[in-house]
């Protein structure tokens, strides 16, 4: 990781533009819906964000289950992005660490939820052991990232050509469901579904080459890329612990 720039330029420039709460992600109300189906909840629900950045995803899980009294943990790298999320969401605890260096002493989780953060590790393993020990008995673990149908796992490097000091960045790395599904043989007391995410509308191509927009191809009208030339095809991966 030594020559790499761990906090992404895409991160801290996309998420310090506030919390824009009108404009919600379709992954976000999708994964809400996964939440509320897919786990009986019960009126008090702890819920860790891990790689929350601003707080959207949070913000907008209180909105949409408003009946549930959410005691919320976000974690992230940016000491201003945690900031953001502590303006607009009362009561949220935050953490400033990597996932990789979380301490199992933050207590147990009845939802965890990890959202657009994975594809910067090289390795599944490590971040999911770490998440895993930290979900509840019957908690869900809510995994959104990119994920490869075929069983080939991609390690992504990019910088930005025009940007003469810019480092190379981790990120788009692609895991192979294959390989994610041999890993979780090791952990018999969870239980996991795929749900491949489609984007259901057109996203414009903007200023940031690394921010995905839409193509329209063969089989799908709203395809995502981005322009390190990659298709981007998302899933989410849920897992409830026995
Ligand atoms: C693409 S953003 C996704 C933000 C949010 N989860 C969402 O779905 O909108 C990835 C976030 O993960 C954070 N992040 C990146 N690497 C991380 C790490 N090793 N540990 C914790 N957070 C990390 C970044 O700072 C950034 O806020």
């Amino acid at each position: 990781m030594s020559n790499l720039e761990r906090n992404r330029t895409v991160d801290k420039d996309i998420y310090s533009n506030g919390n824009d709460s009108s404009f919600p992600k379709e992954s976000h109300k999708k994964i809400i819906s996964i939440i509320q189906k897919y786990l009986p909840l019960p009126t008090q629900v702890s819920i860790l964000d891990v790689g929350c950045a601003n707080g959207s995803f949070l913000l907008l899980l209180s909105k949409m289950l408003p009946n549930h009294d959410f005691q919320m943990t976000g974690i992230d790298l940016h000491p201003n992005l945690l900031e953001i999320a502590k303006k607009n969401i009362n009561g949220i605890h935050t953490i400033i660490s990597p996932i990789e260096e979380l301490k199992s002493d933050i207590g147990l989780f009845d939802v965890i939820t990890c959202l657009g953060t994975f594809s910067v590790f090289d390795d599944f393993k490590l971040p999911f052991t770490k998440l895993y020990n930290l979900m509840a008995k019957k908690g869900l673990l809510i995994i959104f990232t990119e994920f490869n149908e075929f069983p080939i796992d991609v390690i992504v490097r990019y910088k930005d050509a025009q940007n003469e000091s810019a480092k190379f960045e981790s990120g788009w790395n692609i895991f192979s469901k294959y390989s994610v599904e041999k890993i979780l043989q090791d952990y018999p007391d969870l239980t996991y579904q795929w749900v491949d995410f489609k984007m259901p509308f057109s996203l414009k191509k903007q200023a940031d080459h690394m921010r995905s927009w839409t193509i329209k191809t063969e089989s799908d009208n709203f395809q995502q890329v981005n322009g390190a030339q990659q298709l981007v095809n998302q899933s989410i991966l849920y897992l409830i612990k026995e």
